[in-house]
């Protein structure tokens, strides 16, 4: 991945998937300030250009579930400062209605706990995801979140009750281009490629 990643000219700030091991990423991005900092869950702070960018661990390891437990969720906590901020997280903290992705999603638990932490702020902007492979809108503590695209294939959109998290070649890939616009406002565009 870092040697895909190199010829980009943007900043790059990993966090890990669910087929992730922290590791392994923190030894190929052994050179990333924030990524070197960490110990344990792999989480960390930038500034981009006036926006702070909370970028959160979910990974379980060994499982495609995720996590957002109390320990991760005091340290988002305590990293929101009052600037504008995006929260960063592999597994979105929503239900999709697709089944099977929500039984490797995040905890109901952890959902409902994020929300309460979030509810009431005004400077957080966005949570911005992945894990899903479609593009989805949602709310969680009165907060946006934004699933990207996958930049690889889209998964099937099964909204049956026994909707399975499957990928086909039906839709095209994709990434999410977020712009802080002159006031303030994020704006969330789907680039499909
Ligand atoms: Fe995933």
């Amino acid at each position: 991945m870092r040697e895909l990643l190199a010829p980009l000219t943007v900043p790059v700030h990993p966090i890990p998937g669910n087929h992730d091991d922290r590791d392994a990423l923190r030894e190929a991005f052994a050179d990333h300030p924030g990524i070197a900092a960490t110990d344990g869950f792999l989480q960390y702070a930038v500034d981009c250009d006036g926006v702070r960018v909370l970028m959160c661990d979910t990974l379980v390891p060994g499982s495609p579930a995720g996590s957002f437990g109390e320990e991760r969720r005091a340290w988002l906590a305590g990293a929101l400062d009052g600037t504008p901020t995006i929260i960063a997280m592999h597994h979105p903290p929503i239900p999709t209605g697709i089944a099977e992705f929500d039984t490797i999603g995040l905890p109901a638990a952890d959902v409902a706990a994020l929300g309460e932490l979030l509810d009431g702020r005004d400077d957080v902007l966005r949570v911005a995801a992945g894990h899903i492979h479609r593009v989805i809108t949602a709310t969680v503590g009165g907060v946006t979140v934004t699933v990207a695209p996958s930049a690889w294939r889209q998964a099937v959109l099964d909204l049956g009750p026994e909707g399975r998290a499957v990928v086909a070649d039906a839709e095209p890939p994709g990434y999410a281009l977020h712009l802080l616009t002159d006031g303030g406002a994020l704006v969330t565009h789907a680039a499909i490629i």
